[in-house]
């Protein structure tokens, strides 16, 4: 079963799965058995890397539409 990530209209990331999340440096974060997380995309959460709703009281407005990405460029 592939992670599922939506992109929530105005809000997170929210990730459903097995999920591995680790910080730049390669430390995990403890999820306490969590199988969904939302990742704040608005920079206002003061539990970042984690949505806390800020996004809604700040006013984010982000609405993202599924489309197709061009082929990644080749690599020189
Ligand atoms: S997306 Fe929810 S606090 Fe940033």
């Amino acid at each position: 079963m592939p992670t599922k990530v939506t992109i929530v209209n105005n809000g997170a990331i929210r990730i459903e799965g097995d999920i591995i999340l680790q910080d730049s440096e390669g430390n995990t974060y403890g999820l306490g058995g969590r199988g969904v997380i939302s990742l704040c995309r608005c920079g206002l959460a003061e539990n970042k890397p984690f949505c806390d709703g800020a996004h809604g009281r700040g006013g984010f407005n982000s609405l993202c539409k599924a489309r197709d990405l061009p082929p990644p460029k080749p690599k020189l």
